[in-house]
């Protein structure tokens, strides 16, 4: 028994299936799927066999040859993380079938009724499986060093469409056998029957990038490469249509930049308001959430970030969780190349501002856990999304950024594409990188220190706080307001809301409850669309005590489930200000929102209000 991944019971003595063909019947009525899972090795295996699981029941587990029964076990109670280990016994075969149903409270899956949906009509079915919650959707070697193919048949109600990140390749009747014979329940709905949806991903995918939705799905087309889904409401779409129209630009930017575009389609899902992020870089479609399209001003560099991904993660991914600012910080620094070359240096250089303010603020978070300010973290333990934060994103960027200017942009363009190209399709850790970088870039070990840089703790000395006059402005701007001076119309009349974003994030905590509501008095920031914005605002409010606001808070904890958002306002709520009315809110405000969050958003709420509470 040697596991590879402290995230996943899969071992490094066991073959790794090359493919899995998945068969799903979805139920709305008990917020299930019945399914089986049909598993390819690469060549016959005899012997123990293990797979993650979460909240699966398994009914069995068959050899598809001659349908006789193979032994399984499964591991109870559940590892806290980790889930169930799922443990076959194989004599010499090389394909094995599990038949399985998942629970209602799959930790991937958000079941939405129909009055919880846009339409209120129809429901509504999505999975987040990154990052080790792909095992509550179906068995599998749930270890991003574990890529594999995969086909599916999914089942659903015939007014329902379903798109995954896979490609589409049949919409018909079911066959015998395929559950059409099933009760449906679902009531008046469903009464037209089911439709089988099929789909192929012949590239090898780690599992954490397994996705789909179904509902009552539309689309718009927005390029030759792209259509943007959404619930079919025209206004939706539309205004999807119009956010996301340059997506074809930045695939261009990003081929230029980075090598071809391996995917062949770059389709954008936009989910409902509780889509716990705001973009996730399912291959083939990128999932979104909604508050891009209500004025959010970081719609393209959110389409830059998920498109950067198709090089740095899904091309190439952290074969651990534990080097995943291989991911994050390579696409932060793609991202941040694509959105110079499609809106310029200024866009480019404010961001790069706001990450690093990002950054400075994680190191305050992290200083009694210094691990997690590290590039390479040790994760044994340890639950990926309760230490999810800004550092592999911000640091990572840093260190590429670094390396960038050591070298200069031509030689380090050349090295990204070099590196994408040697890789792609496979999963690697940080020495690997290491190892490509000084072979590639010789005496880089002498000019940059490698080693402090991925194992050290807190930002090293060489990185570098960015230079452009809008950020250094609106720096100076927010320390003049702790002297008390309010911004002047003229000084913001052209800020979108990244400048917003910065100035409000470089306030100190410490303003006053009159400060607060003069600065709204001017620019109304509580009512702002742009969720960073208002959250940003929100956070200010509750840090003075500002009580004029916090109807606001409850009204934006009910009416977004990003857990970004989430974790920064609960977490204000119950730390911030010490107070017992502050707590008091936060608890009736989750009483009354937890069934509309994703499963992911509320385990993080529940973990921070049982540590204050
Ligand atoms: N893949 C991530 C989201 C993620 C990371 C989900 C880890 C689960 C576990 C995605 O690419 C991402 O980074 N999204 C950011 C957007 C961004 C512009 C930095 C988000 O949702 O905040
Ligand atoms: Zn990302």
């Amino acid at each position: 028994m040697a596991p590879i991944d402290p995230h996943s019971f899969t071992d490094s003595t066991h073959p790794l299936a090359s493919h899995i063909s998945l068969s799903l019947f979805f139920d709305f009525s008990s917020s299930t799927i019945h399914a089986s899972a049909l598993f390819t090795l690469p060549s016959p295996h005899s012997g123990p066999l293990s797979l993650d699981a979460r909240g699966l029941t398994v009914h069995s587990v068959l050899d598809p040859l001659s349908s006789s029964p193979l032994p399984f076990s499964i591991s109870s109670p559940p590892h806290p993380i980790k889930g169930c280990h799922l443990t076959l016994t194989l004599s010499h075969n090389s394909s094995f079938l599990v038949v399985f149903t998942t629970s209602p409270t799959s930790s991937a899956l958000q079941w939405l009724s129909p009055p919880q949906t846009f339409n209120k009509a129809l429901p509504f079915v999505y999975t987040q499986c990154h990052a080790i919650h792909a095992r509550s959707v179906f068995p599998c070697q749930d270890t991003p060093a574990a890529r594999v193919c995969y086909s599916a048949r999914l089942n659903v109600p015939r007014q329902l469409s379903a798109v995954m990140s896979a490609r589409h390749v049949d919409r018909r009747d079911p066959i015998a056998g395929e559950g059409a014979a099933l009760a449906c329940g679902d009531g008046a709905w469903c009464a037209e029957g089911r439709v089988v949806e099929e789909f192929v991903m012949e590239q090898p995918i780690p599992p954490y990038l397994f996705a789909f939705a179904v509902g009552e799905l539309g689309f718009r087309e927005v390029g030759p490469r792209t259509r943007v889904y959404a619930e079919a409401v025209p206004a939706v779409l539309e205004a999807a249509a119009k956010e996301f129209a340059s997506a074809e630009d930045m695939i261009m930017q990003g081929e230029a930049l980075f090598g071809p575009y391996e995917w062949e389609r770059f389709d954008l899902l936009v989910l409902p308001p509780s889509f716990p992020y705001a973009g996730m870089e399912n291959p083939r479609m990128t999932f979104l959430t909604p508050t891009v399209l209500e004025g959010d001003s970081s719609g393209a560099q959110l389409v830059a970030h998920e498109l950067a991904h198709s090089w740095t993660g899904n091309l190439i991914t952290n074969k651990t969780n534990e080097h995943f600012w291989l991911n994050e910080g390579f696409t932060t620094y793609a991202e941040r190349r694509i959105v110079e070359a499609v809106q310029g240096e200024d866009r480019a250089a404010l961001s790069i501002g706001i990450g690093w303010r990002g950054l400075n603020k994680e190191m305050e978070r992290f200083k009694d856990n210094l691990e997690f300010t590290k590039l390479k973290t040790n994760q044994e333990g340890v639950d990926p999304d309760d230490v999810y934060s800004k550092v592999p994103y911000e640091k990572g960027f840093q260190f590429l950024w670094r390396i960038e200017r050591q070298v200069g942009r031509p030689a380090f363009d050349e090295f990204t594409k070099k590196y994408i190209a040697t890789f792609k399709f496979n999963s690697i850790d940080t020495e690997t990188f290491l190892e490509f970088l000084k072979a590639n870039l010789p005496g880089i070990e002498k000019e940059i220190d490698l080693t402090l840089w991925t194992e050290g703790t807190g930002i090293p000395p060489d990185a570098y706080e960015p230079v452009s006059s809008i950020y250094t402005k609106i720096l100076s701007m927010a320390n003049e307001f702790k002297l008390g001076r309010m911004p002047r119309e003229d000084e913001v009349a052209d800020w979108g809301g990244m400048e917003w974003e910065l100035y409000l994030e470089n306030l100190p905590k410490s303003i006053e409850a009159s400060q607060i509501l003069d600065l709204n008095a001017c620019y109304n920031l509580s009512d702002t669309k742009d969720y960073e914005v208002k959250v940003a605002f929100l956070l200010l409010a509750i840090a003075s005590e500002c009580k004029d606001h916090y109807a606001e808070v409850e009204k934006t904890l009910k009416a977004v489930g990003r857990k970004k958002f989430l974790v920064r306002l609960y977490t204000a709520l119950v730390e911030g200000t010490g107070k017992e009315e502050e707590k008091i809110l936060a608890k009736r405000v989750f009483a009354e929102a937890r069934e509309t969050y994703h499963p992911i958003a509320q385990g993080v709420v529940e973990t921070i209000l049982s540590k204050n509470i």
